[in-house]
């Protein structure tokens, strides 16, 4: 056959081929290895030049055809196909979509979240250190010498001895490895490091949230609980600055204007004064409701934190010179506090993993009843 007959003829059964597989063939049929276009490329080596330069350009136009011919058939199928299925198929987006598993927020995460927020409007920031703490930012620098009474209030899990930190200037004790047993390391952590980075760099106003560990459990002690932590260094910080400062925070994350609050003093070796708050709650159907004064009939008084003026051996240790720089800390426990305010009475529970548990008094990531409030909840 030649140039023509093959061009012709491949014309038309391009044009009628059905099928992606069909036109497979006809590739094949033409431009394949044996292929009849193949075999006539074949022959111009054995012509003689001026045939050559006859057929030569008439044979290469029509491989070019045929392969134009075919991707030109192949498009025009694929676009068939592509118009039935456009056709064939129709989304209803009115139908509601499946309901997908969605998870919740951890009631300590979530009142964590909520004393970031309070406290930020306060112009705290938020300050961490490590749970793995050593002796010496645990106590000592807390105004916990190594033979203080005091550190016997602390259930304290160590790490075995070989685990103590090298170097450094003091005996072994003090690097001794710990599990901390309160955020007030943090404390130490914060003045030290503003100390060092910035010399007379009060003021500090921060809160440190966090994982505190004590040898401990009941149903309201665990070995694991969370505490938040409450600095703040400045000049001419007293009493009133503190008492004024956990009011407003308690009022706000309770939510409720009649949170009446006890100070009684009390003692820890890093503050001093020390004051223990209490608040004022009433009973109400059998339970406990936050609000009023304690000293109402029929009310009480339940404790709720520790605090004091942070004792100026501590602001010592913390890098700052107490004749210039004074301040109050507070602890108080986070657990105990999404307690109070949800509702809850056991406090193993929460760190179960109970899904039950989690899906009945977690709270949604994305419409939060209370402050701090998640993407899309109602202002
Ligand atoms: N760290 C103390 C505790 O865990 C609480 C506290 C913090 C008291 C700061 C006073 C000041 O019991």
């Amino acid at each position: 056959m030649d140039t023509a007959a093959i061009g012709s003829e491949a014309r038309s059964r391009i044009g009628a081929a059905q099928s992606l597989e069909e036109l497979e063939k006809l590739r094949v049929a033409y431009l394949g290895k044996q292929g009849s276009v193949s075999a006539l490329l074949k022959t111009l080596g054995g012509m003689m030049p001026d045939e050559r330069k006859e057929q030569g350009p008439k044979i290469h136009a029509l491989r070019e055809e045929v392969s134009d011919l075919l991707a030109a058939r192949k498009a025009e199928m694929e676009n068939a196909e592509l118009e039935q299925r456009l056709k064939a198929e129709t989304l209803d987006l009115t139908l509601p979509p499946p309901e997908l598993p969605k998870g919740s927020v951890h009631p300590v995460s979530q009142v964590m979240d909520e004393l970031a927020e309070i406290f930020a409007d306060m112009g705290f920031a938020v300050a961490t250190g490590p749970e793995i703490e050593d002796d010496w930012h645990n106590f000592t620098a807390l105004n916990m010498p190594e033979s203080h009474p005091a550190r016997a209030m602390h259930d304290t899990f160590y790490f075995p001895a070989e685990q103590e930190t090298q170097g450094n200037t003091s005996g072994a004790q003090e690097h001794r490895m710990l599990l901390r047993t309160h955020t007030s390391p943090v404390q130490v952590r914060t003045m030290r490091k503003v100390a060092q980075e910035n010399p007379g760099g009060a003021p500090i106003r921060v809160i440190a949230p966090g994982r505190v560990y004590r040898s401990d459990s009941d149903a309201t002690h665990t070995p694991m609980f969370h505490q938040v932590e409450g600095l703040v260094i400045d000049r001419g910080i007293h009493l009133g600055h503190l008492k004024w400062t956990l009011e407003t925070f308690l009022k706000a994350f309770f939510e409720r204007e009649d949170i009446v609050l006890r100070l009684r003093p009390s003692y820890f070796p890093f503050t001093e004064p020390s004051v223990e708050a209490d608040v004022g709650f009433a009973i109400e159907n059998g339970r406990r409701v936050l609000g009023g004064s304690g000293d109402e009939p029929g009310h009480g008084w339940m404790e709720l934190l520790g605090s004091g003026m942070v004792n100026r051996r501590v602001v010592e240790m913390g890098g700052f010179d107490p004749g210039e720089w004074q301040g109050f800390a507070f602890g108080v426990g986070v657990d105990r506090l999404a307690m109070l305010k949800y509702g809850m009475d056991d406090l193993r529970a929460f760190f179960d993993g109970d899904v039950r548990w989690l899906r009945h008094y977690g709270f949604s990531p994305f419409d939060q009843p209370t402050l701090s409030a998640g993407v899309g909840a109602k202002s």
